[in-house]
C-alpha cells in the first residue's frame, strides 16, 4: 500500500505543480516537497485519509493546512520541553498563532475521529488501518486495553508527527547530498534504470533490487538522525559496561541507579569511529549489501522499542526517490560565487526541532533525456 500510495502522490505532484510541461524547475526549498509527501503518505496509508496533492488536509474550517499546524505545534512543544522561560517570553503574536495551531490540529482531529467513529457504527468502514484501531480502542468498553480521548488525541498526534516528518527530513537531505555529489546519483541511477527500465512502472518487487536507492537514504539518515535523542529510565538499579575509547582495551563500569533518565545521543552513536570509518564523509557504499533489517543500521533504534514504522519510511523512500531520480537529475542551487564546499556548509547543517534535520535545501531539477542516466 505504501509503495502503491507513494508512486500514485508522486504522479500526482507532478502534474500539480506544472512539473509535466516543463523541462527545468527551481525549488527553492525542497522540504516543501518531501513534507507534503509523507503527510499525504501516512494520511492515507495510516490512517485511510482520502487526501490527495491538491487537496492536503485541511481544519475543518479550512484556514490552516494540517501541514502547517503540525509544524507549528510541534515547534512550541519542543520550545516547552526545553526552554520553557523563552515560551513565557514569546510575543504575543506568536503565542496566539500557536494557540491557533493547537485548536485547527485539535479541530481536525475530533472531526476525523467523529467521521470514522460513524462510518464504524454505521458498519461503512472495512478499514484496517491503525487509526481505524485506535478509534475501536477507544469505542470499546469491555476491555482494560480501552484508550480515552485524550490518549486516542495523543496516539494520533504522535503516529502523524512520526509517520511524517522523519521521513520529510531524511528525504530532504538524501536529495541534498545526490545534488551534491553528482557521481554517487549517477551510480544510483544507473542501478535505478538497470532494475527498472527508463519507462515501465515500478512493482513492489523492485524494492529488494533497489539497494543503492536505500543506501544513499540510508546514509543521509545516519548523518542526520531524525531520531536524535532517545530515552530510557532505569526500573532499576544497573551498570553500564561503556567501551573504552578507541585504542584502549576494556569498559569502564557506569552506574545507573533505579529512576535515573539516560539519554542515548543518537548523532554520536551514528559518528562514532568504532562504528563507522570516516564518519563525517557520507559514503552510501558502506550500506551496499546489507540486508534491509540489519542492526547494523541503527538509526531507527534496535530492540523491542525500535521503530515500528522503518520499512512504512523505507518503502515509501524508495519508491519516491526511484521515481524522482529515473525522470529528474538533481542539482544544488548555489547562490552567485558560491562553491558547492560552502553550498554544503550551509545547507547540509543540522537543523534541531522535534526532530533533526538540515536546513531549506534549494535544489534544481532537470529533465533526464531518456535513455540516457
Ligand atoms: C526516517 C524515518 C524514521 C526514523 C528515523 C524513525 C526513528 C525512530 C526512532 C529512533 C524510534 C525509537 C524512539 C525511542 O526509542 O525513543 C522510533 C519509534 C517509533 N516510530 Fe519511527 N522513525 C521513522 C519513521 C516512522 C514512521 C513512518 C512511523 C509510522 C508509520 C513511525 C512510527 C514510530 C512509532 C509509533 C515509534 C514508537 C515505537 C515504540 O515505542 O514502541 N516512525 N522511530
Amino acid at each position: 500500500m505504501v509503495w502503491t500510495e507513494t508512486l500514485e502522490t508522486y504522479r500526482e505532484m507532478i502534474a500539480a505543480e506544472g512539473w509535466s510541461k516543463k523541462d527545468s524547475i527551481n525549488v527553492p526549498v525542497v522540504q516543501t516537497l518531501t513534507f507534503k509527501l509523507a503527510l499525504l503518505i501516512i494520511g492515507k496509508c495510516g490512517f485511510g485519509f482520502s487526501f490527495n496533492w491538491t487537496a492536503p488536509p485541511t481544519a475543518p474550517d479550512g484556514t490552516m493546512s494540517v501541514q502547517e499546524a503540525l509544524r507549528i505545534v510541534a515547534d512550541s512543544h519542543m520550545l516547552a520541553i526545553f526552554a520553557p522561560k523563552w515560551l513565557l517570553a514569546l510575543p504575543f503574536r506568536r503565542l496566539r498563532e500557536i494557540g491557533e495551531a493547537h485548536d485547527q490540529l485539535m479541530g481536525f482531529m475530533r472531526s476525523q475521529v467523529a467521521n470514522r467513529k460513524a462510518e464504524i457504527s454505521a458498519h461503512e468502514s472495512t478499514k484496517n488501518d491503525a487509526f481505524t484501531m485506535l478509534v475501536k480502542a477507544n469505542e470499546d468498553e469491555s476491555t482494560k486495553l480501552q484508550l480515552d480521548d485524550q490518549e486516542l488525541i495523543g496516539n494520533v498526534f504522535i503516529m502523524l508527527f512520526a509517520g511524517h516528518e522523519t521521513t520529510a527530513h531524511t528525504l530532504a537531505a538524501t536529495l541534498g547530498f545526490l545534488g551534491l555529489y553528482q557521481d554517487m546519483q549517477q551510480e544510483t541511477v544507473e542501478q535505478i534504470v538497470s532494475v527498472v527500465g527508463w519507462d515501465r512502472d515500478l512493482v513492489f518487487e523492485d524494492y529488494a533490487k533497489l539497494d543503492k536507492v536505500l543506501a544513499v537514504f540510508y546514509e543521509a539518515l545516519r548523518m542526520f538522525p531524525a531520531g536524535h535523542i532517545l530515552i530510557r529510565e532505569a526500573t532499576e538499579d544497573t551498570v553500564l559496561q561503556i567501551p573504552n575509547p578507541p585504542g584502549q582495551e576494556g569498559t569502564t563500569p557506569f552506574p545507573v541507579p533505579k529512576g535515573v533518565q539516560v539519554m542515548v545521543d543518537m548523532v554520536g552513536v551514528q559518528y562514532n569511529p568504532r562504528y563507522f570509518d570516516e564518519p563525517e564523509k557520507y559514503k552510501p557504499s558502506r550500506w551496499y549489501c546489507i540486508s534491509n533489517e540489519s542492526e547494523a543500521f541503527s538509526a531507527f533504534s534496535i530492540g523491542p522499542r525500535a521503530c515500528i514504522g522503518r520499512k512504512f519510511a523505507t518503502t515509501e523512500a524508495v519508491a519516491f526517490l526511484t521515481m524522482l531520480l529515473r525522470d529528474w537529475k538533481v542539482e544544488p542551487i548555489l547562490k552567485e560565487g558560491e562553491t558547492k564546499e560552502q553550498w554544503r556548509d550551509r545547507v547540509l547543517d543540522a537543523k534541531l526541532v522535534l526532530t533533526l534535520g538540515v536546513s531549506d535545501v534549494p535544489l534544481k531539477f532537470t529533465r533526464r533525456a531518456r535513455g540516457r542516466a
